[in-house]
C-alpha cells in the first residue's frame, strides 16, 4: 500500500533519477566558486528568476536571514505579516542573529496592503528604530497557502518603492505561486529586491 504524507510538503523525498544525479554530480570547492553543479543551479536560478545573481545555501532560513541582515539591519524594523513564517517559525533568528526589530502587520490571508504598512512606517529620526524593509511570504503558509496576485505584488512594490523601501519576498513556494496565478517567476521576482526557493519543499530535494 503506498501511503501519501500530508503532514508537510517538507516530506518529499528525492526520486531514484534526482539520487542518481546526486550521485553523478560533478563537484568542487565552492568556498572557490569551483563546485560546477553549484554554479550551474545558481545559474540557472538567477536566470529563471530574472535577478541579478543567484546564491546557494541550504535552507529557507537561512535564504530569509541573509536579506534580513543585508537589506534590513542591526537597530532596524522590518515589517511583515503577523502570521509570517520568518516570525515564528526561524527561532527568532530576525532578532537574535539580523538584529532587526519585526513589526508585526495585519493582513487579510497573509497580503500586506500598502495602506496597512503605511500605518507601521518610521521614517529615520536620531532616536528611532526606522523602517528598513518589507517582508511578504508567497505562497503564505500559515494563512492557508495564499498566492500573492499579481495587483498585490505590484501595489506593495510600487508602494514601497514609492518609499525606497526594499522588499523581501520569502518564496519558499514560489514555484506553487506561480503555478496557480500564471506569473512567471521573473514576473512576481520584477516586484522584489530579494527573494528565497526552496527546493525542499514539495520538490523532493533533501536541503536547499
Ligand atoms: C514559508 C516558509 N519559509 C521558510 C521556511 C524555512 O525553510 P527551512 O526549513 O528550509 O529552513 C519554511 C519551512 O517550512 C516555510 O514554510
Amino acid at each position: 500500500m503506498k501511503t501519501i504524507e500530508l503532514r508537510s510538503d517538507t516530506f518529499t523525498r528525492p526520486t531514484e533519477a534526482m539520487r542518481k544525479a546526486m550521485y553523478d554530480a560533478e563537484v568542487g570547492d565552492d568556498v572557490y566558486g569551483e563546485d560546477p553543479t553549484v554554479n550551474r543551479l545558481e545559474a540557472m536560478t538567477a536566470e529563471l528568476c530574472g535577478a541579478e545573481a543567484a546564491l546557494f545555501v541550504s535552507s529557507g532560513t537561512m535564504g530569509n536571514l541573509i536579506p534580513l541582515i543585508l537589506l534590513g539591519g542591526r537597530g532596524n524594523e522590518v515589517i511583515l505579516h503577523e502570521q509570517a513564517h520568518i516570525l515564528h517559525h526561524e527561532v527568532g533568528g530576525i532578532a537574535a542573529v539580523a538584529g532587526t526589530v519585526p513589526i508585526a502587520a495585519a493582513g487579510e490571508r497573509g497580503i500586506l496592503k500598502p495602506e496597512t504598512v503605511a500605518g507601521h512606517i518610521k521614517e529615520n529620526a536620531y532616536d528611532i528604530a526606522h523602517t528598513s524593509l518589507i517582508a511578504i511570504e508567497n505562497t503564505h503558509n500559515f494563512e492557508g497557502g495564499t498566492c500573492w496576485k499579481p495587483d498585490d505584488l505590484a501595489a506593495l512594490s510600487a508602494y514601497a518603492r514609492s518609499k525606497n523601501l526594499p522588499v523581501h519576498m520569502d518564496g519558499a513556494r514560489c514555484f506553487n505561486a506561480c503555478a496557480s496565478t500564471g506569473m512567471s517567476l521573473g514576473e512576481v521576482f520584477s516586484h522584489v529586491d530579494s527573494a528565497n526557493l526552496c527546493l525542499s519543499k514539495g520538490l523532493g530535494a533533501p536541503v536547499g
